[in-house]
């Protein structure tokens, strides 16, 4: 079964629509294995975003600077999620990076709709609610930087009845 990483970023836990975005997960059946509020240091969120990730490389300086800032102003609400294709499955209720860009019925098009061009004149990341690990490898090095072993749980849900062997 996947494990994925999920960041309630500073602008949801400010609007407080953690609770319903999380809904969102545990109705589509995903299993929450990890779950805490931090405020994470600079340098973790370098490591988070280059290193691990790698937007420096993709998106250049300002972008990644920005970012950093951004999601240095508040506590987040950090997850791991299990489930089927758990990683790709959860990109696809994310939706697009840029709300604007992002389909209605994803969680960035659903709970916002600013662009690129509009944060980029307010020195701000776009403000995009969750962070989700893009890819496998993505996830297990983002979930070992996030969180200790003891802090992930194992235990069943009913979900497991539809997705296990008949007995
Ligand atoms: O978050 P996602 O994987 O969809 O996109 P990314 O390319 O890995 O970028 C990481 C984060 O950087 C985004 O979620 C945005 O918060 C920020 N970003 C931005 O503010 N403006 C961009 N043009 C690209 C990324
Ligand atoms: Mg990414």
């Amino acid at each position: 079964m996947e494990r994925t990483l999920i960041i309630f970023k500073p602008d949801a836990v400010q609007r407080g629509i953690v609770g319903e975005v999380m809904t969102r997960f545990e109705k589509a059946g995903f299993k929450i294995v990890g779950l805490k509020m931090l405020q994470p240091s600079e340098e973790h969120y370098h490591k988070h975003y280059e290193g691990i990730g790698t937007l420096k490389t993709r998106k250049g300086n300002e972008i990644f600077e920005s970012t950093l800032l951004s999601m240095q102003e508040g506590p987040v609400i950090a997850m791991v999620l299990e489930g089927v294709e758990a990683v790709s499955t959860i990109r696809k209720m994310v939706g697009s990076t840029e709300p604007k860009s992002a389909l209605p019925g994803t969680i960035r098009g659903d709970f916002a709709h600013v662009n690129y061009n509009q944060a980029t004149t307010t020195g701000r990341a776009v403000a995009n609610i969750v962070h989700a690990s893009a890819d496998l490898n993505e996830a297990k090095q983002e979930i070992d930087h996030w969180f200790k072993k003891e802090e992930i749980f194992d235990y069943r849900v009913v979900h497991e009845h539809f997705t296990q062997p008949k007995s």
